[in-house]
C-alpha cells in the first residue's frame, strides 16, 4: 500500500483517483436526470470541494451555473465545533434550485449550518451532494441526497481534503494510519 507523510502522521492510500472519477461519473448521470426540466445552480463550498466540483461539473449533462461560498469549522484532524459565517456568496438564490457540494459530511454541522443560511434566502429547492459521508459521526437526520462514499469514521486527505493546510492538490483519498 503507497504510504505518504503529510506533517506528522502517515497516510495510506484509501479511494484511488480512478474509483472517484467512476463515482462521480454516475452521481452526475443522476444528478442531470433529476434536474433535467430545471435551471440548476451548484454551489461549491470551499476550499475542499473545488477538485469535487470541477469534476462534477463536467460530467453534467445540464446548463448550471457554479457559484462558490466558504465557512469554516474545522482545524487538525478533530472538529472544533466552531463555525464562523459565509464568506463570498453574492447571487440571488430566491426561487432557485441549488445543489450544494461538499467534499465531505463528518458530524454534518457545516452543512446544517449552511443549509439553514440558505434557507433564509427562499430557494426552490436545496439538494445536497457530498463526495464522502462519515455516517458513524453524522448528529443530524436531514437527508443527504447524493452521497459519493460513505467512508469510516477516520481523518482522510486528498482530493481538496487538507491536513492543516496539506495534502489538498493529491488526486487520490488517503486515510490516517492507524499503525
Ligand atoms: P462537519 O461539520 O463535522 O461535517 O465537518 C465538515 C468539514 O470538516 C468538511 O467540509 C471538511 O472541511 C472538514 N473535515 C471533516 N472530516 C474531515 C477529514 O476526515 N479530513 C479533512 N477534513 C475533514
Amino acid at each position: 500500500m503507497q504510504r505518504k507523510k503529510i506533517h506528522d502522521r502517515e497516510f495510506e492510500v484509501y479511494l484511488t483517483s480512478t474509483q472517484i472519477q467512476s463515482r462521480l461519473k454516475e452521481v452526475a448521470d443522476q444528478i442531470s436526470n433529476d434536474f433535467r426540466d430545471d435551471q440548476l445552480i451548484i454551489l461549491g463550498v470551499l476550499n475542499g470541494s473545488f477538485m469535487v466540483l470541477a469534476d462534477l461539473s463536467r460530467y453534467l449533462n445540464l446548463p448550471v451555473s457554479c457559484e462558490f461560498l466558504k465557512i469554516s469549522s474545522y482545524s487538525g484532524t478533530q472538529s472544533t465545533g466552531k463555525i464562523t459565517s459565509i464568506i463570498g456568496l453574492n447571487i440571488d438564490l430566491t426561487g432557485k434550485s441549488v445543489l450544494i457540494v461538499e467534499d465531505i459530511v463528518d458530524t454534518g454541522l457545516s452543512m446544517k449550518f449552511l443549509l439553514d443560511e440558505l434557507q433564509k434566502l427562499n430557494p426552490k429547492k436545496i439538494s445536497i451532494m457530498t463526495l464522502l459521508f462519515k455516517r458513524e459521526a453524522f448528529r443530524y437526520n436531514y437527508p443527504l441526497d447524493y452521497v459519493g462514499f460513505e467512508i469510516p469514521n477516520k481523518f482522510v486527505v486528498g482530493y481538496g481534503l487538507d491536513y492543516d493546510g496539506l495534502g489538498r492538490n493529491l488526486p487520490d483519498i488517503y486515510q490516517l494510519c492507524t499503525s
